[in-house]
C-alpha cells in the first residue's frame, strides 16, 4: 500500500474509518468494537473524538489496547484504516453528506473503497450520490433505526447499494445488527457494554439498488409516525372522555403490551405516562407542551404516497396530526370560540368496557397502518424496479427499530405464506383478526366522536379498511361529475375496460359518444 506524503500518523491497524460522533454515531462505533473491529473515528468537533477516546477507554478491560482511533483530519483518518477502506458516516441528512465525500475525494479515497451513508437520507438523494461518486470511490447507503440505544446495542438496518459492496458490508451490518429469536420473533437483548448478543437472526438484510433501503426506511418512519399517532387517540380518549389520570392510563398500556400489542412503542408510552415531573411533581405529560417536531421523514412518506397513488391516509393523517399539533395557539383561540358535545359521563362498568373495545380499536388500526406502509412499498417497488423482500423485511424490523412488535411475526409469516400478497388485509389471520374485532374498532370511534375527541389516524384506518373492501365505490358519480364540467370522460361497467364515454351534458338530448381510440 502506498504511503501518504508524510503522514505521520499512518498504521493501517483500522478496519473501520468512522466520520461524525454525534449521538448515533458514537453508539454505532462503539457497537462495532464490541464486535472486535477496530474503528478510527473522526468529527468536524474534536470534543467528540475525545469523548468517543474516553468511552471506549472507559469501556474495555484494564490494560487491553484501545480500540478506537482517533483522527483530526480526512487524510489522517484514510491513512490509519486497511486497504480497501471501508467508511461509515453518521452525518445530518443532505448537504452535510456531500461535504464528508467531498473531502474524502480530496483526503485521496480510492475507487474501491467503500462509503456508507447511515444517516436518514432521502432516498432520491442515495440514488444521485451513487452516480454521482461513480469512479471516486464506491457510495452505499444504510438506513439504520433503533435511536441511541438501538445504535449502541443493535439496530435495524435496511441495506442498499452495490451487491460487490454488500459482499464486502454483510459481515460487519449483520454482526452489530439487532437479533431475533426466530421462532417466537422475540429480540434477543443484551445492553451491556462489551456482551454484545451473537445468536440469534440479524436484523439486517439486503433490500435492493441503492435508495432501496432508504425507501424502506423512511417508509418505516411513516409507519411509526401513525403507529405513535394511533397510541396518542387511544390516550386522548381515555384521558378527554373517560377522564382517567395518566397513571391508570399507563396501567392499561402495559396491560396491553402483555397481549396482541406488544411493542416498544406500547412499552415507553406507558413509561411516558408515569413519569413525574421532578419540578412540579405533576405528571410530566401534563407539562409537555402539546406541539409535535418532525423532521420530515413522515411528511417524505406521505409525499411518496400521493405521488405513487398509494392510499396511506393513517400516514398522511399522522402527518397532518403533527401540523395542527403545532397551531397551538390557534387552537386555544379555537376552544374558546366554538363548541363542542358536552362531555359525557360513563359508569366504571361503561368505563371499563370502552377500555376493553379501545384495545381493539387499537389493534385493528394498526393492522390498517401497516396494510398501508407495505402496500406503498409494493407500488413504489414496482414503480422503481426493486424487488423488494416483505417478508424479509418485516423480518428485520422486528427488533432493534422503533416500531419493533410481536406483530411484525405475523407480518412476515403472512408475506412468507404468500409473496404475491396484494394487501396485508387479505391475509387470512389479519382478515380474521379484523373480522373479530371490527364492531369494538367502530364503537370505540363512534365514542371518541360523540364525545368529541379527535382521533383522525383511527377514523382514517377504519375508512381505508372500509373503502379497501367496498367493489363500489361513488366514484363512479364523481366521474360523472368530472365528465360534467370538464369532458373527462367515463367507462362503463357493462363494455369493455377502457373504452371511454362522454354525454353531451348541455345538449336537452343528452347523446352520448363513445370516443374513439
Ligand atoms: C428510528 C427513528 C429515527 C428518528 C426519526 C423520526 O427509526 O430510529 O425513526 O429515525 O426518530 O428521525 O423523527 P421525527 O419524529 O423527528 O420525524
Amino acid at each position: 500500500m502506498q504511503k501518504k506524503g508524510g503522514n505521520s500518523h499512518e498504521d493501517k491497524s483500522c478496519d473501520i474509518g468512522f466520520i461524525g460522533l454525534g449521538v448515533m454515531g458514537s453508539m454505532l462505533t462503539m457497537n462495532l468494537v464490541d464486535h472486535g473491529y477496530r474503528v478510527a473515528c473522526f468529527d468536524l468537533d474534536q470534543n467528540k473524538v475525545e469523548s468517543i477516546l474516553a468511552k471506549d477507554a472507559s469501556e474495555r478491560a484494564e490494560n487491553t489496547e484501545p480500540r478506537v482511533e482517533g483522527c483530526s483530519s480526512y487524510t489522517e483518518l484514510l491513512s490509519k484504516l486497511k486497504a480497501p477502506h471501508l467508511i461509515i458516516i453518521s452525518v445530518p441528512a443532505g448537504d452535510p453528506v456531500d461535504h464528508v465525500c467531498n473531502h474524502l475525494i480530496d483526503a485521496g479515497i480510492h475507487a474501491d473503497d467503500i462509503v456508507v451513508d447511515t444517516g436518514n437520507s432521502l432516498w432520491t438523494d442515495s440514488v444521485a450520490r451513487e452516480d454521482q461518486y461513480k469512479g471516486k470511490f464506491i457510495f452505499f447507503s444504510t438506513a439504520v433505526s433503533g435511536g441511541e440505544v438501538g445504535a449502541r446495542f443493535g439496530p435495524s438496518l435496511m441495506p442498499s447499494g452495490n451487491p460487490y459492496a454488500w459482499t464486502r458490508i454483510e459481515p460487519v451490518l449483520k454482526a452489530i445488527a439487532a437479533k431475533v429469536d426466530p421462532e417466537t420473533g422475540k429480540p434477543l437483548e443484551s445492553h451491556t457494554p462489551g456482551q454484545p448478543v451473537l445468536e440469534g437472526e440479524p436484523c439486517a438484510t439486503y433490500i435492493g439498488p441503492v435508495g432501496a433501503g432508504h425507501y424502506v426506511k423512511m417508509v418505516h418512519n411513516g409507519i411509526e409516525y401513525a403507529d405513535m399517532q394511533l397510541i396518542c387517540e387511544t390516550y386522548h380518549v381515555m384521558r378527554e372522555a373517560l377522564h382517567m389520570a395518566p397513571a391508570e392510563i399507563a396501567e392499561v398500556f402495559r396491560r396491553w403490551n402483555e397481549g396482541k400489542l406488544n411493542s416498544y412503542l406500547m412499552e415507553i408510552s406507558a413509561e411516558v405516562l408515569e413519569q413525574m415531573d421532578p419540578e412540579t411533581q405533576q405528571p410530566l405529560v401534563d407539562v409537555i407542551l402539546d406541539r409535535a417536531g418532525q423532521k420530515g421523514t413522515g411528511l417524505w412518506t406521505a409525499v411518496s404516497a400521493l405521488q405513487v397513488g398509494s392510499p396511506a391516509q393513517t400516514i398522511t393523517s399522522a402527518v397532518f396530526a403533527r401540523s395542527i399539533s403545532s397551531l397551538k395557539d390557534e387552537r386555544v383561540a379555537a376552544s374558546k370560540v366554538l363548541a363542542g358535545p358536552d362531555a359525557p359521563s360513563f359508569s366504571d362498568d361503561e368505563k371499563m368496557s370502552i377500555i376493553n373495545k379501545l384495545e381493539q380499536a387499537l389493534y385493528c388500526s394498526k393492522i390498517c397502518a401497516y396494510a398501508q406502509g407495505f402496500q406503498l412499498m409494493a407500488m413504489a417497488g414496482k414503480e422503481h424496479g426493486w424487488t423488494l423482500e416483505f417478508g424479509e423485511i418485516a423480518k428485520i424490523w422486528r427488533a432493534g427499530c422503533i416500531i419493533r412488535a410481536v406483530f411484525l411475526q405475523s407480518i412476515s409469516q403472512a408475506y412468507e405464506n404468500n409473496e404475491d400478497l396484494a394487501n396485508l388485509l387479505l391475509d387470512p389471520f389479519f382478515a380474521e383478526q379484523i373480522t373479530q374485532y371490527q364492531a369494538d374498532w367502530r364503537e370505540s370511534i363512534a365514542q371518541a366522536t360523540l364525545a368529541g375527541v379527535p382521533c383522525p389516524a383511527m377514523m382514517s384506518a377504519l375508512s381505508y379498511y372500509d373503502s379497501y373492501r367496498t367493489a363500489v365505490l361513488p366514484a363512479n358519480l364523481l366521474q360523472g361529475q368530472r365528465d360534467y364540467f370538464g369532458a373527462h370522460t367515463y367507462q362503463r361497467v357493462d363494455k369493455p375496460a377502457g373504452k371511454k364515454y362522454h354525454i353531451e351534458w348541455s345538449d336537452p338530448a343528452r347523446p352520448q359518444i363513445a370516443i374513439k381510440k
